[in-house]
């Protein structure tokens, strides 16, 4: 069994990718990390391959990517190699195309059936005006690639609503803009490979916060998901074309609605929260999916 992960630089890694090339070496007899910035692709009229030093990818049973923002277009046409190539991974290329912009993966959640808080994309302050006179105060602004809370915006007075799309204009941003679920400042996350659940737990803001990310010193607590919650989960998966991610709910008085999926999910403090080893279950996730 030849794995890998296809990643940052060694120098670079975090702790997830740590931890599942951690684990791969005690289940596989070669498991290694793939720089994806050091792939070389060739193409020519007989055909497309993909290396790694002297190694062909196609040699490869399984490869889980962990591609970042940072790395996404370079690490989009290595993924596309891979997908016309054959080799097993838990998605496509266009996952990475989809995960890495919110209102794409939102757009590919309400076209499958997942519930959605009322969403909008906009790029004037024309229409910006015209959608918050329908949605109505409060609502929520996000940037399109933010992530650990950071480009999330709460708006709660038209004055805020209009200073900030100015301020988004002159960044010359695009503007998503989304109903505000009425919540405690709790979100729900689902963490999915295959048809299993392999953890779940719920993040809770800080005092005076009202979103609940770690990284904005949010605290997270073990919680099992309801089967509607389950459903739910495998659900996004699916319309993101993905095996293997993390699905991030708040439950509103209209239920749980889908606010975003992680294909590169941390497991930092939060495999200490649940007690399960989460890398673990991604590797036995894997063993699965190479033998079918
Ligand atoms: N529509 C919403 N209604 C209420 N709270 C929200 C909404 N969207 C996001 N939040 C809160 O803000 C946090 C960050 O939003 P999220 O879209 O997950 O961005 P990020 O990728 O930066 O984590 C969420 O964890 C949640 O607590
Ligand atoms: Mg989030």
């Amino acid at each position: 069994m030849k794995f890998g992960v296809l990643g940052p630089k060694e120098s670079e890694i975090g702790y997830s990718t740590k931890r599942i090339l951690e684990e791969a070496k005690k289940e596989f007899k070669e498991a290694e990390l793939i720089p994806v910035i050091d792939v070389r692709l060739k193409a020519d009229r007989k055909g497309i391959h993909a290396f790694y030093g002297k190694k062909a990818l196609e040699k490869y049973d399984y490869i889980i990517p962990r591609i970042d923002s940072k790395r996404a277009e370079v690490g989009y046409p290595v993924m596309r190699f891979l997908d016309h190539l054959g080799v097993r991974k838990p998605y496509v290329a266009e996952t990475v195309i989809i995960a890495h912009n919110k209102f794409i993966t939102l757009e590919q959640l309400a076209k499958n059936g997942v519930p959605i808080p009322e969403t909008y994309l906009t790029s004037s302050k024309e229409s910006a005006n015209y959608i918050i006179e329908k949605l109505k105060l409060p609502a929520v602004i996000k940037l399109l690639s933010g992530f650990g809370g950071e480009g999330v915006l709460m708006i709660d007075s038209k004055e805020a609503f209009k200073s900030i799309i100015e301020t988004m204009k002159i960044l010359k941003q695009e503007m998503l803009i989304e109903k505000y679920v009425k919540n405690p400042g709790e979100d729900i996350r689902g963490i999915m490979a295959g048809d299993e659940i392999i953890a779940s737990y719920k993040r809770i803001a800080a005092e005076g916060e009202r979103k609940a990310n770690i990284h904005l010193g949010g605290r997270s607590i073990s919680h099992k998901l309801t089967p509607e919650m389950e459903e739910i989960t495998f659900k996004a998966g699916k319309a993101i074309k993905s095996k293997l991610c993390a699905v991030d709910m708040i439950i509103g008085k209209e239920g749980p609605q889908v606010i975003e999926v992680n294909i590169n999910f941390g497991l930092k403090g939060i495999e200490k929260t649940t007690d399960i080893n989460i890398a673990k279950r991604i590797i036995e996730f894997v063993k699965d999916e190479v033998k079918r």
